[in-house]
C-alpha cells in the first residue's frame, strides 16, 4: 500500500479587506505555495452585507458582530480554497492565533502577526473544522466551481 495517495483535503482561506488594501496578498498566496497548498479556486469580491452576515451567522449574537461585517465590507476579499493533507489545521497554524497582537508574540512567522492588527483587523481567515470547511466552501463556490463566476455576481 506503499503508493496509495495521501488524501487531500480542502480549506476556505479568505485574505480580509485590510490584507488586500495592504497589498499583502501577493506575499500571502507566495507563502501558501511554499508551505505545499495548492490554490484549487480564488476569487477576488466585494461582500455586501447579507454576504457577510450570512458568511458569519454564527457569531450574530456577538457584540463584535457589527464591527465584524462592517470591516468585512469595507473592501474587497479575496477567497481561495486550499488543497493538501490536514489543509483545515495547517492553514491554521500558519495563519496563528485569531488576536494579531498575540500572534505578533507567539507566532512571529505566523501570517497574522506578518498583517494583523488585532484580533477584529486580523488580515486572514481560516476554516476551524472539517464541517465549517464544507459549509464555507459551499457557501462561496459551486459544487462544480467551474460556475465560479456565476455565482460570485450574486453576492
Ligand atoms: S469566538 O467568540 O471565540 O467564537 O470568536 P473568535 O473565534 O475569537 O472570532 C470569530 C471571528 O470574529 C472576529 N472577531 C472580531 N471582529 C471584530 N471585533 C472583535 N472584537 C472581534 N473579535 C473576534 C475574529 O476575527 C474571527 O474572525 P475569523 O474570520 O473567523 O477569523
Amino acid at each position: 500500500l506503499a503508493n496509495v495517495d495521501k488524501v487531500k483535503e480542502k480549506t476556505l482561506a479568505m485574505i480580509k479587506p485590510d490584507g488586500v488594501e495592504g497589498e499583502y496578498a501577493d506575499v500571502i498566496k507566495k507563502t501558501i505555495l511554499d508551505s505545499g497548498f495548492e490554490i484549487a479556486h480564488e476569487i477576488e469580491l466585494q461582500l455586501n452585507e447579507d454576504t457577510a452576515k450570512n458568511f458569519y451567522a454564527e457569531h450574530s449574537s456577538k457584540s463584535f458582530f457589527p464591527s465584524l461585517v462592517q470591516y468585512m465590507t469595507s473592501g474587497k476579499v479575496v477567497i481561495m480554497v486550499l488543497e493538501k493533507e490536514n489543509a483545515i489545521s495547517d492553514w491554521r497554524a500558519l495563519i496563528g492565533p485569531t488576536d494579531a497582537n498575540t500572534a505578533k508574540e507567539t507566532h512571529p512567522t505566523s501570517i497574522r502577526a506578518l498583517c494583523g492588527v488585532d484580533t477584529g483587523r486580523n488580515c486572514v481567515h481560516g476554516s476551524d473544522s472539517p464541517q465549517s470547511a464544507a459549509r464555507e466552501i459551499s457557501f462561496f463556490f459551486d459544487k462544480s466551481t467551474s460556475d465560479v463566476s456565476q455565482r460570485h455576481d450574486e453576492l
